[in-house]
């Protein structure tokens, strides 16, 4: 793994955008890992942005989500699905067929898990985008998941269910479960570009910087991966 510190948000996020609008340029059929959250959203707007300025083509382009709410609808206002439409489907090129997303409501969640698990080993990701929770989750894989596991519904836990209230009314409207792909599946990828700013994520980077891979912090894996980037502001870098 390879990591840099940035002085500031700002060349962070530029320097991300280049790195995805380079490998659409130099791969217009590329396929492209992406994530939700709050940490993507500036990178979105920088995409968009290029996208309007330079009409870099989306058009052949695939994108995969690493993870949907088990129960939200997709027009719910917190879905995923919802999300990645607002903030970066709606404003580029990209074909509607060409965007995959778990089905949050579909009837047999472990059976939708299972299908979109076998898409993504067949499609396969070029470069794959990643946060960070602040117990060190990637995707929706809480500590405790398998290192070497494959797309699944899984639990949500109690840190994360109270990070992510923020975007619900209250805390009893977040979902407890949800469809994620696994930590071998994002291993899977070609390259991958980890994100993560500010103080509150620095002890979750602190366990995953140059560690032995642990189960208690599943981005800790990214270690036995080659071609990852971890891309953090210095506040993140604090307890490096
Ligand atoms: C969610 C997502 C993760 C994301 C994490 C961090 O739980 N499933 O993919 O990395 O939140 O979110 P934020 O970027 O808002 O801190």
């Amino acid at each position: 793994m390879k990591i840099k510190v940035f002085d500031n948000e700002e060349d962070l996020y530029n320097y991300a955008a280049k790195i995805f609008i380079n490998e659409v340029k130099t791969n217009p059929n590329t396929h492209l890992g992406l994530a939700t959250g709050s940490t993507p959203i500036k990178l979105y707007q920088l995409l968009v942005e290029d996208y309007k300025k330079n009409k870099t083509d989306y058009s052949n382009v695939k994108t995969f989500n690493l993870d949907e709410y088990a129960g939200l609808d997709k027009t719910h206002a917190q879905s995923y699905y919802t999300f990645m439409h607002n903030q970066l489907f709606n404003h580029i090129n990209i074909k509607k067929e060409n965007i995959n997303i778990p089905n949050g409501k579909a009837n047999n969640l472990n059976k939708e898990a299972e299908t979109y698990g076998k898409l993504l080993i067949k499609e396969g990701i070029n470069l794959q985008l990643l946060g960070i929770g602040t117990n060190g989750h990637i995707a929706f894989n809480e500590p405790g998941s398998p290192l070497d596991g494959k797309c699944s519904l899984v639990d949500l836990t109690k840190n994360t269910i109270k990070d992510n209230s923020r975007f619900f009314k209250n805390i009893n409207e977040v979902p407890k479960k949800a469809i994620s792909v696994g930590i071998g599946d994002i291993l899977k990828s070609k390259k991958i570009v980890l994100i993560a700013v500010g103080k509150h994520k620095a002890e979750a980077i602190k366990k995953t910087v140059n560690v032995k891979p642990t189960t208690k912090c599943p981005a800790s894996a990214l270690n036995n991966h080659k071609e990852t980037l971890i891309l953090l502001d210095k506040d993140a870098a604090s307890l490096l």
